[in-house]
């Protein structure tokens, strides 16, 4: 794994170095209680695998991965600190230590972190209810793989207003056999859950972004210590008992994104590094020499390197203390902190995670771990 071990890894994960930009510190930058309402509590579910993004998930859990130079969770922590969630209990299992040490107490997010691990996967209803006895009132659960730009205090205020159990965040794709398909009446009230079939009847193609708000009661319909899906058991099970689950579709269809694959994780990146969030402005740091040519897409973490004549872009983001050496040509790709591009290489629709790319080389379409 080269000079890329984990615990390396994660004091360099990018945009957490002292004195890197901090979004919501003491609280600064936040709009307040999510919507008006009592939703003071987020569960992020970040206990999972990450097969699909394998071989880089054996070198960090997803929730890590880093995205435009800050970590994936980073894009739940931030819009949910400024919506006013004052506690975040992370459902952790797989490289849970890992998790626990970069992301900390919460202090440096403006949030109290709190960390509940399974000892073997509970799936992701069960997750949330090994974290029960956390709960006091209605609360936010995210997977721990979504980019997302939502009003989440429309989303919560929409939820205390309808007295639902579970209030689901919708988004319309054309892609729905990757989620979870749900059927909804015109005032809301949802009446399927079926997850990854091919085929709406209805035409409307609304699934579940992977993001809801649950009020406390959901517990009492899981069983305890025991593996059970939300998708495929506890949503269907709700609804053939009658209980109230509604369906909440933001207006404004801001961004969102599902990084579960290797392709969707290199696609969201150069969204990011686009500039598809309003709220995020990747970092531009580094040591960039006067005559690389880097495009405006392009993030360079603090303690890079660009050597001269290197060119950067469109799309690229450079982790911190990795190196593109002199006359490199970087495209559409990211590049893992202390990972190193020889002189005169090629890189294109690549991910290099902490490896070498020796000089010359050209690399097209990879996915490279150190
Ligand atoms: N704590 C814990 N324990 N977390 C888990 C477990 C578990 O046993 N299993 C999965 N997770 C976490 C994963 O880490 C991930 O963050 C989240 O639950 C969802 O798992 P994925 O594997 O990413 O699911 P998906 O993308 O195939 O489908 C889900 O997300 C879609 C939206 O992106 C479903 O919820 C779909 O209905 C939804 O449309
Ligand atoms: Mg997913």
């Amino acid at each position: 794994m080269g000079d890329h071990a984990p615990g390396q890894a994660s004091d360099r994960i990018p945009g957490r170095e002292p004195g890197a930009r901090s979004f919501a510190p003491d609280g600064r930058g936040r709009e307040g209680s999510a919507g008006g309402t009592a939703v003071q509590q987020a569960v992020l579910l970040v206990g999972g695998h990450g097969t699909r993004l394998r071989p880089l998930t054996y070198l960090l859990p997803k929730a890590l991965i880093p995205v435009a130079n800050l970590p994936l969770i980073a894009y739940e922590i931030i819009p949910l600190v400024r919506a006013g969630v004052g506690q975040i209990i992370f459902a952790v299992g797989y490289k849970a230590d890992l998790l626990r040490r970069e992301l900390g107490d919460g202090s440096a997010w403006g949030a109290e972190f709190v960390y509940v691990e399974e000892s073997s996967p509970l799936g992701t209803a069960g997750a949330i209810r090994n974290v029960g006895g956390r709960i006091d009132g209605p609360f936010f659960v995210l997977n721990g793989d979504i980019i997302y730009d939502v009003d989440l205090g429309a989303l919560a205020a929409d939820h205390v207003e309808r007295k639902a159990l579970v209030t689901f965040c919708l988004r319309q794709t054309d892609e729905i056999g990757q989620f979870g398909l749900i059927q909804w009446h015109d005032d809301g009230r949802v009446h399927e859950f079926s997850e990854k079939v091919r085929h709406d009847p209805t035409g409307r193609n609304t699934v579940n972004s992977g993001f809801y708000v649950m009020s406390p009661e959901i517990l009492d319909h899981i069983p305890a210590d025991q593996p059970y899906s939300s998708e495929r058991e506890l949503f269907p099970a709700l609804l053939s008992a009658g209980c109230r689950l509604f369906a909440h579709l933001p207006q404004d269809q801001g961004y969102w994104a599902d990084v579960g694959r290797l392709d969707s994780y290199l696609q969201a990146s150069g969204d990011v590094l686009d500039g598809v969030l309003r709220w995020y402005q990747p970092p531009r740091d580094g040591d960039i020499a006067p005559e690389a040519a880097v495009a405006s897409s392009v993030s360079v973490a603090r303690g890079a390197r660009i050597g001269p004549r290197a060119r950067l872009g469109p799309r690229v983001a450079v982790g911190a203390s990795a190196v593109v050496s002199e006359g490199a040509c970087v495209t559409n790709s990211i590049i893992w902190p202390g990972s190193e591009i020889g002189p005169d290489a090629r890189v294109s629709d690549a991910i290099v995670a902490g490896a070498t790319v020796a000089a010359g080389r050209v690399i097209t379409s990879e996915v490279i771990v150190g």
